[in-house]
C-alpha cells in the first residue's frame, strides 16, 4: 500500500488555508514556551538531561499533588472508591517519577562536576513541589517555609498544606468514622506512630467487619512503598554522581539522603506487617 492511498489527518488549520503561526497542538500543549525553558549553563553535554529529569519531575511532583488532593477531599467526603481511584492514578505518575531516574543512569562524576560549580548553591532540597508532597504525606517541617519568605505565592500554599489534614491524617479519620477506635489528631508536626493507629490497622487486616477498609491501606502502602522508591533512586543517583561530597543545599549529602530513605512512609502500615 502506497503513502498516496493512507488516510492522512487534516493538514491545513484555520481558515481557507491561510498561513498560521501555530498548530492547534503546539497551542493546546504551550509548546513554544515549554521548549523554551532549558538552558544548559555550561558545554557539557549532559546538563541538559539534568535539567530536563529536573523539569520532567518537578510537573509529576505537582501531578502527584493533584490526585493526592483529590484523594484527601474524597476522604473527608468518605467517597472511598473516588479515593482509591485517585491514589491509583497517583501510583501511577509516581512510577513514572521513579523511572525518571534513568535520565541520569549514564552521568559520572566528571561530567556532574563539570556544571555543579555552575549551578550554585541549588539544590532540589529547595523544591517547594516536592515540600508539598511532604507534608501531604505528614513530614511535615514548619522551619524549612523560612526558605520561601519573600516568596508569599510560594509560601502561602506551603503554610495550607502544613496547616490542614494530611493524607494520612483524613485516612484515619474515615477509619475513626468507620467505628475504630481512633482520637488521632492533625497535627502542624512531623507524625509520629502510635500504638493506636497500629491497633486500628490491625483490626482493619484481620476483622471481617473492617474488611472494606483493607484497600485503603494497600493503597496507601502502594503511594508508600513508591516515595521510598524515588528516595532510594535519588540516593544511588547522588553516590554514583558525586559520592559522599556534601551536598549543593548544605547538608551532608549521602547521609542525609540515606537518613530520610529509611524512613517508612505511614510507618504503622508496615510495623503492623509483623504481626499479620
Ligand atoms: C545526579 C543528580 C543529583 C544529585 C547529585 C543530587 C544531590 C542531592 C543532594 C546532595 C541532596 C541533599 C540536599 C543538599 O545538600 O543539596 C539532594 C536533595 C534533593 N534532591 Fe537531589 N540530586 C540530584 C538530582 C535531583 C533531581 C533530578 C531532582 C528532581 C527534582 C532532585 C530533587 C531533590 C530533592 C527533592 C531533594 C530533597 C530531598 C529530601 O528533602 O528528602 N535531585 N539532592
Amino acid at each position: 500500500m502506497g503513502h498516496d492511498t493512507v488516510e492522512t489527518p487534516n493538514l491545513s488549520f484555520g481558515r481557507g488555508g491561510a498561513p498560521v503561526r501555530s498548530t492547534p497542538y503546539a497551542r493546546y500543549a504551550r509548546l513554544d514556551e515549554l521548549h523554551s525553558l532549558q538552558h544548559p549553563l555550561g558545554k557539557e553535554p549532559a546538563e541538559l538531561s539534568f535539567i530536563v529529569t529536573t523539569q520532567v519531575m518537578e510537573l509529576l511532583f505537582d501531578l502527584v499533588r493533584h490526585e493526592w488532593d483529590i484523594a484527601r477531599r474524597a476522604l473527608r467526603e468518605d467517597d472511598l472508591p473516588a479515593a482509591l481511584a485517585a491514589l491509583r492514578r497517583g501510583t501511577h505518575a509516581q512510577d513514572v517519577l521513579v523511572e525518571s531516574w534513568g535520565l541520569l543512569a549514564t552521568m559520572t562524576p566528571q561530567e556532574f562536576n563539570s556544571f555543579r560549580s555552575l549551578f550554585g548553591e541549588a539544590s532540589g532540597f529547595q523544591s517547594a513541589a516536592f515540600l508539598h508532597l511532604e507534608f501531604l504525606l505528614g513530614n511535615k517541617n514548619a522551619a524549612l517555609l523560612k526558605m520561601y519568605d519573600g516568596m508569599p505565592g510560594t509560601q502561602d500554599g506551603l503554610v495550607e498544606a502544613l496547616r490542614s489534614p494530611s493524607l494520612y491524617d483524613e485516612a484515619l479519620a474515615l477509619l475513626a468514622r468507620r467505628g475504630l477506635e481512633l482520637d488521632a489528631q492533625p497535627s502542624e508536626q512531623r507524625y509520629r506512630p502510635s500504638e493506636e493507629v497500629a491497633s486500628a490497622w490491625r483490626r482493619v487486616y484481620s476483622e471481617p467487619e473492617f474488611a472494606a477498609l483493607q484497600p485503603l491501606g494497600e493503597a496507601l502502602l502502594d503511594v508508600a512503598e513508591r516515595v521510598t522508591r524515588w528516595r532510594q533512586r535519588h540516593l544511588s543517583a547522588v553516590k554514583r554522581t558525586m559520592g559522599g561530597k556534601p551536598g549543593s543545599g548544605g547538608s551532608s549529602g549521602l547521609t542525609w539522603l540515606r537518613k530520610s530513605a529509611e524512613q517508612d512512609v505511614f510507618p504503622e502500615l508496615w510495623t503492623i506487617r509483623d504481626e499479620l
